[in-house]
């Protein structure tokens, strides 16, 4: 690939130059400002919205059926596993809050690692985050298709099996995970601020059912259930830590909205931080409440334990079509910000020349990228219907933690590069918190089978295929001359 030097003659970038070229977070403020030329987005999102995104995305399938699984690996410590996952996120929250209000733009993590890593890294930081948000999301709207089985079964009705799950559960299509995406799809196409009063009243629903089911449990609280508290000893609560972990991501959703983010700067990392706040105390109180209700050896092979365990407290079947509904109306909100936080990342990586054009281009009419949506919301619907996700839905633990890890580096970068940059927030007792982030993904990525890293590294051997044989030759940074990629380079130091 060839650039036009400060001579006027074009001359060879060399592929370690290319992987090395960094925006400057000034050009990157500047394109958020002017949305890269394409079009307005809006900025409607206040604080509550913005944290709303991001409970919307992190309080999900996770908590309603991952007690079933961890319990017995845990015992009654299960409440110590959410406190150990909830700090892990937090440390890597601290840093995203840092970066988000540096670097307010829509592109999260990808952003970061351009202006500070390079271009390349930053590619595979993107790629990692189609894993965590579009891939994901597949498999999460594939469960959406349970629970609207469970709801259909207490009122009496059944979804033909054909339709009820995709070929790899016996069926033709998953026609329940299918209308889910598509829907989500629609409303986002329609606007940002439309999603985001759709999502911030379903958030509020869920978390009145958590809350709720915290309150009957309560009733039937048996402290003698904490005793004995580590049956299993302390391996078995960081290994349930590394499982509960799943129920935490989707935090950073929020990062994927500074441009439509009314004040960017100072509400990002307040949403970021708030989300966790929130969520962290809703499955503590679940999974303690839980617990006082039922002997952990209870929890051995349950798949819906907050349901069976409000069901037989209750005796009421309209609690159980209830919780169902919740359910339903959880994985609703998932897909909704998940898939939000992907078409806004694509379009920061199109308007880089990363991905094509196409998912940059915003409507006038809405303020929203529709082409992209529907391509991206496109995509996963299909995906989530008809195509067995199996081995690479268990990659996007590794790819968010590998994220994560990204995060915390680009602070510690930025920090010792740009140490007097403006910051409207701080990674508190720095460099810990980011070293502990860093290490605390490292520790859970070592923790996952040897499978997933086969399926990990297929993928990102995909992703450098793409990038060499697209991304690199069509990077905008690769268009500038000598001179400014010198200067980009340099970034804003
Ligand atoms: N944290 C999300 C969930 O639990 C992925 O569904």
């Amino acid at each position: 690939m060839q650039t036009t030097t400060d001579t006027g003659q074009r001359a060879p970038l060399r592929l370690g130059q290319q992987l090395k070229r960094q925006k400057s977070i000034s050009s990157m403020a500047r394109e958020a400002e002017d949305n890269g030329g394409n079009g307005k987005m809006r900025r409607s999102l206040g604080l509550m919205q913005l944290t709303m995104i991001s409970v919307g995305a992190t309080m999900g399938t996770g908590i309603l059926v991952v007690l079933g699984a961890t319990v017995p690996v845990a015992g009654p410590a299960i409440w110590i596993s959410f406190v150990l996952a909830g700090v892990t996120a937090l440390f890597s929250a601290f840093s995203y809050a840092e970066m988000a209000g540096m670097v307010p733009v829509s592109g999260s993590s990808y952003s970061y690692t351009y202006a500070t890593m390079g271009e390349g890294i930053a590619w595979v930081c993107g790629w990692c985050l189609v894993l965590e948000y579009a891939v994901s999301v597949a498999a999460v709207a594939v469960g959406a298709g349970e629970y609207v089985n469970e709801a259909l079964h207490t009122l009496g009705l059944e979804i033909p099996t054909a339709l009820a799950g995709g070929p790899s559960e016996g069926g033709v299509v998953n026609l329940p995970a299918l209308i889910v995406v598509l829907l989500a799809t629609l409303l986002l196409a329609r606007g940002a601020k439309e999603s985001a009063i759709v999502n911030t009243t379903v958030v509020i629903i869920k978390t009145c059912i958590l809350v709720f089911f915290s309150i009957v449990a309560f009733t039937a609280f048996d402290a003698g259930n904490f005793e004995p508290l580590l049956p299993m000893g302390a391996a078995g609560v960081t290994g349930a830590a590394s499982i509960v972990f799943f129920s935490y991501i989707g935090f950073d959703a929020a990062s994927t909205a500074g441009e439509e983010a009314i004040n960017p700067k100072r509400d990002l990392p307040k949403a970021i931080l708030l989300s966790m706040i929130i969520v962290t105390v809703a499955y503590v109180l679940v999974a303690v409440s839980a617990i006082g209700a039922r002997d952990w050896t209870w929890f051995e092979g349950t798949e819906a334990a907050l349901v069976q365990i409000i069901g037989e407290l209750t005796g009421q079947s309209w609690i159980v079509l209830l919780f169902a509904i919740a359910a339903v109306l959880a994985i609703a909100s998932v897909v909704l910000t998940v898939l939000y936080g992907q078409t806004r990342i694509l379009l920061t990586m199109s308007r880089d020349g990363l991905v094509p054009a196409i998912f940059s281009r915003v409507s006038r009419r809405t303020g929203t990228p529709v082409a992209g949506t529907f391509i991206t919301g496109g995509i996963v619907a299909i995906t989530a219907g008809f195509i067995p996700l199996g081995a690479l839905a268990e990659a996007t633990s590794i790819g968010t933690l590998f994220a994560f890890a990204l995060v915390g580096v680009s602070v510690i970068y930025l920090r010792r590069k740009q140490p007097h940059a403006p910051r409207t927030y701080k990674a508190p007792l720095y460099p810990l918190t980011p070293i502990l982030g860093i290490g605390a993904c490292l520790f859970l990525m070592a923790n996952l089978s040897w499978h997933t890293w086969l399926v990990f590294g297929i993928w990102m051997m995909v992703g450098v295929g793409l990038y060499l044989g697209y991304g690199r030759s069509r990077s905008r940074l690769g268009a500038l001359s000598k001179a400014q990629y010198i200067e980009s380079h340099t970034g804003d130091s």
